[in-house]
């Protein structure tokens, strides 16, 4: 008998995923025709592009084949070699052999090193996952926290689909809180008081509550004052906190800063808030999507949760073990003084450079359009403007009409979330300058004749 869609899980056909959706499908068909696209569509940097960092591929080369390093001897400075004999040390059976299923202690370790010195506070190599990507850290904590299907998680909205995506999968609700877009896409507590009371009185028993910091598709950047609102906001109604820190390196305007919710937590002394938090290999200057290497970082949550959610990742044994190596690569960086920090130093800073540039040249540009209204991109990889529509047309008309005139994949807001009565659409910094430039350009002759 051959399985029917009608009977498979009903959760898997809602779950929703805009960002690989309609409108990218259609601009490969397009592409496979012969026609030139521009994909702004989804953060995979080296899709587009970006060059990967000479260090993490050097290391990760030696890791795979360490007779390498005989067979070509000056590919390989002496802190390249040092440091694959580590990963390769610590692993102990090399990348071929499973792992712990949380990570490689010796990876957690240096997680565990680097938060220290970037927050200036303590953390547990015990309390950290390796994860495949931020992605797979997240679901497993989605997984531990949606009981039933009374349970609800606060998401974002605008929000990255992942978090709809896997609450649908698992069964839960998904509890909209809507950020401000009049006030840099910020976190708004009256916000979040209405949009919990407002769940609570349909009888969800909201469980969690989640944050994208830098943000996606907002590019917002959130200052230590609304992370503190956030904590104060989730322990006096006996949340959780997912803090979604992936683009924690994309931060792009003189005064912006991130700041980690892990910092902020210990700042205040809450031991009775539960905080779990995500970073990745993928976006930052790395941009090492397809290695898929992520962490997540526990903190105010009991031993036996913990031990469940180690058992959770035991059941798919462990994360691959090269976005373990990336991982370890990521939190530990050629050190000043070390033949690869030169090198690092400038590919890092180029990376940077030419994000910055992009971001702001994309949002000046959009806001010349008349019709289009973009906030500034502080951070992360995507704008999100806000645009006016002829009455009758959708933010996915507009979209798929803009791919079919211009050969520009971008994603309707309707994939991300958006206050009912707008419409928006996210595309990525992430083309090289003078696509932008064309970008910029094509956008403002197409929304002058979309009607
Ligand atoms: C906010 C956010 N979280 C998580 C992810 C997933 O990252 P990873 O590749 O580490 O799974 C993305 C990817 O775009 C993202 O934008």
């Amino acid at each position: 008998m051959s399985v029917r869609l009608e009977e498979i899980c009903p959760a898997v056909r809602e779950a929703e995923y805009a960002v690989r959706g309609a409108i990218p499908t259609r601009a490969q068909e397009l592409e496979a025709q012969g026609r030139r696209i521009i994909y702004c569509n989804i953060g995979n940097p080296q899709s587009l592009g970006q060059k990967p960092l000479t260090w993490l591929r050097q290391v990760l080369s030696l890791c795979e084949w360490p007779e390498l390093a005989d067979k070509a001897p000056e590919a390989f400075p002496e802190d390249v070699r040092k440091t694959a004999r580590e990963i390769l040390a610590g692993s102990k059976h090399g990348l071929g052999a499973y792992s712990e299923s949380k990570g490689m202690k010796f990876v957690r370790q240096a997680v565990a090193a680097f938060i220290r010195e970037r927050d200036g506070i303590e953390s547990d190599p015990e309390s950290i996952y390796i994860t495949d990507g931020a992605s797979k850290g997240v679901q497993a904590v989605l997984r531990i926290l949606i009981a039933g299907p009374e349970d609800g998680i606060m998401i974002p909205i605008p929000q990255y689909p992942l978090y709809s995506a896997t609450i649908t999968l698992y069964e839960g609700k998904q509890v909209h809180y809507y950020l401000d877009e009049e006030n840099g896409w910020k976190l708004n507590r009256s916000m979040l008081e209405e949009s919990l009371a407002e769940a609570r009185r349909y009888g969800v028993r909201v469980k969690a509550i989640s944050v994208i910091n830098p943000g996606n598709p907002t590019g917002s950047v959130l200052d230590e004052e609304n992370i503190a609102m956030v904590l104060d906001f989730a322990r006096e109604h006996g949340l959780a906190v997912l803090a979604d820190e992936v683009y924690q390196n994309n931060v792009y305007r003189e005064g912006d800063r991130f700041v980690s919710f892990a910092k902020v937590l210990e700042g205040k002394g809450f031991r009775d808030v539960s905080l779990f938090s995500f970073h990745s290999c993928s976006k930052g200057f790395l941009g090492e999507c397809g290695q898929r290497g992520g962490y997540l970082e526990v903190r105010n949550v009991p031993a036996d949760v913990v031990a469940q959610l180690t058992k959770l990742q035991s059941i798919s044994l462990c994360a691959n073990t090269v976005g373990q190596a990336a991982v370890y690569l990521l939190v530990r960086p050629p050190r000043p003084g070390e033949p690869s920090r030169d090198l690092y130093v400038r590919e890092r800073d180029g990376i940077l450079a030419e994000l910055r540039s992009r971001a702001e040249l994309l949002a000046e540009g959009l806001n010349r359009i008349p019709g289009i209204r973009c906030n500034p991109i502080a951070g992360a990889m995507y704008a999100y403007p806000r645009i006016t529509l002829p009455a009758g047309r959708t933010d996915q008309d507009y979209c798929m009409a803009l791919l079919e005139k211009t050969g520009i994949c971008v994603v309707p807001g309707g994939g991300f979330g958006q206050l009912p009565g707008t419409s928006h659409f996210r595309t990525t910094i992430l083309p090289p300058t003078d696509q932008i430039r064309e970008v910029v350009k094509a956008i403002g002759e197409f929304q002058a004749s979309f009607r």
